[in-house]
């Protein structure tokens, strides 16, 4: 049928079509943001998930969800061993500036901006002697605010003079995190803290996370009372219904129908994996001759389906690992695809688990595999175990 039309959209981070089975998260999100914005004890959101479960997508519509209200909203991708100190500057730059055009005292906002300034300008990865800070913020940094250099003390402060100013407009600020468990260690700990903080003056700033399933974890190791401060929210394959409505709406906004045949080998094929979802209906709908697309549709584009999937979504992660790291993945596989133990990892590769530690770190790190629980690990990829066994060695 006509790929103009087609709309489905396989892709990181891509709107789909029809936002399907995350009803639940959406209504805990509306609850936080009304009652944060009254100023009631509120526990944030971190959302987790394996890769391609709509994680992003999720985060990008809380973000407009925050919007509609008149929130002020910013966002960072956090990346391995990268301070956040630069992109939370910027993102409450954003924020700020949603917020600035309806302030009725803008000395206020520049007071702000000046913290902002001088926060930004704390970075130490920054050169030696920079004084101006991208940007551009026309207003002198300000002295004795944000500025010490201890990212906690300097988050704490910054932030609760944003929530200030969202105060003044009664309204709230969002700061939304993807990718948080790469995060700095150090990092993790002064924001938690800052939330914490925060949390206990009542301000009106949340910060809004999503991450791999391990990320709780990462944060109860830095802070004990994290569970205190965030509500964690596991997103996961949709059920049949869902990943049906995911297909079906779309198609029939174009006058488009499945057959339930169709669906079922569709749903066979996905297995309710989001991104997998709009991987076969996008092929299925392109090789398809007419409505409505029947299971023989699907048979016969099942095999393209795969294939971009090999090279996008499975191929371009493989590519990030070593060799080492492949030997380890590829050992994982053989196990099967549960959770395994890192012991029997190496007793299958005929190694000391100690002399596997680095392997296993950095693909921790590179976030391919994520440790279950203490002494497991599994893929963060869904269906990768599968793609390994299919891999030649
Ligand atoms: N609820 C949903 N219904 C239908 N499709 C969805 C849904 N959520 C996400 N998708 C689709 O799944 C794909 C992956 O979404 P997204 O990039 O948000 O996943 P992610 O969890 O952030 O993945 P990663 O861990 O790789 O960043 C996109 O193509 C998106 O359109
Ligand atoms: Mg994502």
């Amino acid at each position: 049928m006509d790929p103009v039309r087609n709309p489905y959209a396989p892709g990181a981070g891509q709107r789909p079509p029809e936002l399907a089975g995350r009803d639940r998260e959406l209504q805990q999100f509306e609850v936080v943001l009304e009652r944060v914005a009254r100023g009631r004890p509120e526990r944030s959101m971190v959302i987790t998930g394996l890769r391609g479960v709509g994680k992003t997508v999720l985060l990008n519509t809380f973000k407009s969800m925050a919007i509609q209200r008149l929130w002020g909203t910013g966002k960072i991708e956090a990346r391995p061993e990268q301070s956040i100190r630069r992109p939370v500057a910027a993102a409450l730059h954003m924020a700020v500036r949603e917020l600035a055009p309806r302030h009725r005292a803008p000395e206020r906002i520049d007071e702000f901006l000046g913290v902002l300034k001088a926060f930004a300008m704390r970075d130490p990865s920054a050169a030696k002697g920079t004084t101006h800070w991208s940007p551009g913020i026309d207003v002198p940094a300000a002295r004795g605010r944000a500025d010490s250099g201890d990212l906690e003390i300097d988050l704490t402060e910054l932030l609760s003079d944003a929530a200030g100013v969202a105060t003044d407009l009664g309204v709230g600020i969002a700061l939304f995190i993807d990718e948080m468990q790469d995060v700095p260690a150090a990092d993790i700990s002064a924001l938690c803290a800052a939330c914490h903080e925060l949390s206990q003056i009542g301000g009106p700033l949340i910060v809004v996370g999503a991450g791999l399933p391990h990320l709780p974890s990462v944060l109860s190791a830095s802070k004990s009372y994290s569970e205190r401060l965030f509500r964690y929210a596991r997103i996961d394959r949709l059920d049949r219904e869902a990943a049906d409505l995911a297909l079906i709406v779309p198609a029939e906004e174009e006058g488009v129908a499945f057959t339930s045949d169709a669906l079922d080998a569709l749903y066979e094929a996905a297995d309710g994996y989001p991104y997998f979802v709009q991987a076969y209906g996008k092929v299925a709908w392109d090789l398809a001759p007419r409505s409505p697309i029947t299971a023989e549709d699907i048979k016969v584009s099942a095999p393209e389906a795969e294939e971009e999937l090999a090279v996008g979504f499975f191929g371009s992660r493989y590519e990030r690992a070593t060799p080492a790291e492949r030997d380890y993945m590829h050992a994982m596989a053989q196990l099967g695809d549960d959770p395994v133990a890192t012991a029997e990892v190496a007793e299958a590769l005929g190694r000391k688990p100690s002399s596997l530690s680095p392997a296993r770190d950095s693909l921790i790190k590179k976030g391919l595999i994520y440790s279950a629980e203490r002494g497991l690990i599994a893929f963060t990829v869904p269906h990768f175990g599968r793609f390994l066994r299919a891999q030649p060695v």
